[in-house]
């Protein structure tokens, strides 16, 4: 199967960056294949990039020019791709900005601007070794060439040797990260056009690489940039500079200055509190959605180690929690939705000691090295036929929810999105991407359903932040070839 999907792989690098470009003929390659680029290009057919390994590097051929201009392409890719991403933990996060100088700032900018076309190529590879068809779909095209613009943009930007240099470069990074907003419905789209035409499980990998990614590289740059606005923000409070006065006149920190803090991560989050956070926020949710009277939602009780305290970003850990309690609370409603034709859910409003639901249990588990929470509702248990696919971004049960990303713009992961993502529209996107967050920080999510009566789902998550970011190395087979 793996052999045969490679013969059937084509590097269509060109034509996916080139939005003109049109793809005229599908002609596949054969790993015998040994005709040099001009002469392939002569015949109008693939290429094989000399010195490549056979079985993977070919390029659609539309004429000499931009067979040659392919080749100028693939061979400033090749040069990211043969790089590995130099993985961080949450840990050296934190103690990066705990003692945060405008030398380890420089530093941190520059570790950032060199990282991002790394983490990018290795993606915009994983673009081109999609089967050749799937390389057609306008929604990955259009992913594909946002990657290749921020590929090229981040590589070309120069070196960061000052404060007003960061500031320049975090801007970019702030663009970057708002125009690629869009990466997620398109790749949702994407994915649910070709899901007849690629298997499952070349898409789930493709899914899962991509997203992860995205993470990784968003966080890398959310973390860089919180840091250069409390840096400047405590510098500015350092000088007696308001709000409003720029930096202008002054490129540098006065010696000794030191700012100390940690970005986006949190060094001792409560675990009970981020659960009572998603839990008040999904209850606003749903009680809106079916016109409730606030405090009528089922209600989460949290028990265990409510004290628990662990090292990660919020954002993360809130995104997880907050769909497995989406999903608890909806079907709990679903089970029992009768109860909200009666007058129960007006009197319940009145007599708080009776609840019109069963309650969702949330149970927090907290050992020397990890943190694990258990969400048990009473919502039925999940659909048998669904079971299976819960994880797949592309079952044909699940490509139903993901046409639901064409009506929307932006998509964020987070549970603050803003009005753009309905709530509670359904893209069968909540697990595969609540697992995609925990297996990122070396952690999972896992969920047992109790036919008739219920579902028990765990996360899972490294405790200490000591686990180095969970991110592809080199495709494999790259690895392999070199
Ligand atoms: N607690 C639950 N109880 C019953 N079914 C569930 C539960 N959690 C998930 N499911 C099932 O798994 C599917 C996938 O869930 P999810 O990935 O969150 O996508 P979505 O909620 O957008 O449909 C849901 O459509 C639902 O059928
Ligand atoms: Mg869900």
């Amino acid at each position: 199967m793996a052999g045969a999907s490679h013969m059937l792989r084509r590097r269509c690098a060109s034509s996916m960056a080139n939005n003109a470009a049109k793809y005229e003929s599908h002609k596949l390659k054969t790993p015998t294949t040994t005709a040099s680029a001009a002469a392939a290009a002569a015949l109008g057919g693939a290429a094989t990039i000399p010195g490549a390994p056979a079985h993977t590097r070919t390029v659609s051929v539309q004429s000499g020019r931009s067979l040659q201009q392919k080749f100028y392409e693939n061979r400033i890719l090749d040069r990211y791709t043969a790089q590995e991403p130099k993985k961080v933990t949450l840990r050296q996060l934190v103690l990066f900005g705990r003692q945060l100088t405008e030398a380890k700032l420089i530093a941190s900018a520059n570790y950032v601007r060199s990282e991002l076309p790394v983490r990018l190529a290795h993606r915009i590879s994983d673009f081109q070794y999609l089967p050749y068809i799937a390389g057609t779909n306008p929604h990955l095209k259009m992913v594909y060439d946002l990657y290749w613009r921020a590929f090229d943009e981040f590589r070309k930007f120069p070196a960061i040797k000052s404060l007003n240099d960061n500031r320049r470069f975090c801007d970019n990074v702030k663009t970057n990260l708002l125009e690629h907003s869009q990466v997620i419905p398109q790749l949702g789209m994407g994915v649910a056009e070709c899901a007849d035409l690629v298997s499952p499980e070349e898409i789930d990998r493709f899914m899962h690489q991509m997203l992860v990614s995205r993470i990784s590289r968003r966080t890398l740059s959310e973390q860089h940039i919180a840091l250069s606005e409390q840096f400047d923000q405590d510098l500015r409070a350092h000088l007696g500079l308001t709000a409003s006065e720029g930096f202008t006149e002054m490129s540098a920190a006065p010696p000794g200055f030191a700012s100390h803090r940690i970005g986006i991560v949190r060094a001792d989050c409560s675990v009970a509190q981020i659960i009572n956070d998603c839990a008040m926020h999904v209850a606003s949710i749903y009680e809106d959605a079916h016109q409730l009277p606030p405090g009528t939602a089922p209600q989460v009780i949290v028990e265990g180690h409510t004290n628990a305290t662990f090292m990660c970003i919020p954002a993360h850990f809130s995104y997880i929690v907050h769909e497995l309690l989406k999903n608890a609370t909806g079907h709990v409603i679903a089970r029992f939705a009768s109860r909200l034709e009666s007058d129960s859910a007006a009197e319940v409003a009145t007599k708080p000691g009776e609840p019109l639901f069963p309650a969702i249990r949330v149970t927090i588990c907290s050992s020397h090295s990890d943190i694990v929470v258990r969400v048990s509702d009473e919502g039925g248990g999940i659909n048998p036929e669904m079971l299976p696919y819960i994880w797949s971004f592309t079952h044909p049960l699940k490509a139903k929810c993901l046409h639901n990303f064409h009506s929307v713009h932006r998509m964020e992961a987070r549970v603050d999105e803003d009005d753009a993502v309905p709530p509670l529209m359904s893209f069968g996107f909540g697990l595969p991407m609540s697992n995609v967050y925990a297996k990122y920080w070396g952690g999972s999510v896992n969920v047992h359903s109790l036919p008739g009566y219920g579902v028990d789902a765990y996360v899972q998550l490294p405790r200490l932040g000591n686990v180095v970011e969970n991110i592809a190395n080199r495709r494999a087979h790259i690895a392999s070839d070199s």
